[in-house]
């Protein structure tokens, strides 16, 4: 059985006093699920314990002159042992493309850490009827070989669900979910992502192909995004 993994994006949402919130999380993690949080990584080497911290993103070199970049070892240096790559928003604000991210998902396993490897299709894809070709397309060129569910985790996070409150329906989920799971084998980890509130978490978790979710405007503060942890737990 893959692990459940309830997992927080803050984007670029957090001054210091948002790790008033990243404790009150930590505080009340449930048992029996990692529960994750992945903040700017201004906060990273405060975050509180008793939680999993991520990067949002990292560069695929090592070191070297890349100006305002980070590399996978400066994330798991300051604490991190998840990385996100390839999110919609790298891949439209930073035009990340498939293969890029296939290096920064390499960087990320080179530096210990585990990938949160994001796919999803736009809403012009998806009214084409291509998305699952797009994400088969998606999957191919960003994952090497040598994933396994220790260093790698799928999050399929449509961009028409991202902030813009439409989540994806449980029968599109599922069908995603399940087409991934017959490409990625048994155990690799499968996130949902894209306008997740405690009020649709827990239909998603009832999805056989759905091991957590990769959770952004409601993992900013313990009040919304604990009871998510808790529809995984209890799932
Ligand atoms: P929202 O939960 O705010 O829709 O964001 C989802 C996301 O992009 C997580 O990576």
């Amino acid at each position: 059985m893959p692990k459940k993994i309830a997992a927080g994006n803050w984007k670029m949402n957090g001054l210091r006093a948002a790790l008033r919130e990243a404790e009150a999380i930590a505080d009340g993690a449930p048992d029996g699920i990692v529960t994750l949080l992945c903040p700017p990584a201004t906060l990273l080497a405060s975050m509180p314990g008793g939680l999993a911290t991520g990067g949002q993103a990292c560069h695929s070199q090592e070191s070297g002159a890349h100006t305002g970049d980070l590399s996978a070892e400066m994330l798991a240096d300051a604490g991190a042992t998840y990385c996100i790559v390839g999110h919609s928003e790298r891949r439209a604000d930073h035009g990340e493309r498939d293969a890029d991210v296939r290096a920064q998902t390499e960087a990320a396993w080179r530096a210990g850490l585990t990938a949160i490897l994001c796919i999803g299709e736009t809403l012009e894809d998806r009214e084409a009827g291509r998305t699952l070709d797009v994400l088969s397309a998606q999957l191919a060129g960003s994952l090497s070989d040598g994933a396994t569910a220790e260093n790698t985790i799928v999050a399929y996070e449509p961009v028409w669900a991202i902030g813009t409150g439409k989540v994806a329906s449980p029968a599109q989920v599922a069908e995603v979910h399940d087409a991934l799971r017959a490409k990625v084998g048994p155990d690799i980890p499968l996130l949902y992502g894209g306008s997740v509130k405690a009020a649709n978490a827990a239909e998603l978790f009832a999805l056989e192909n759905v091991d957590g979710a990769l959770v952004g405007g409601a993992s900013l503060t313990a009040a919304d995004f604990l009871p998510i942890a808790e529809a995984l737990a209890a799932s």
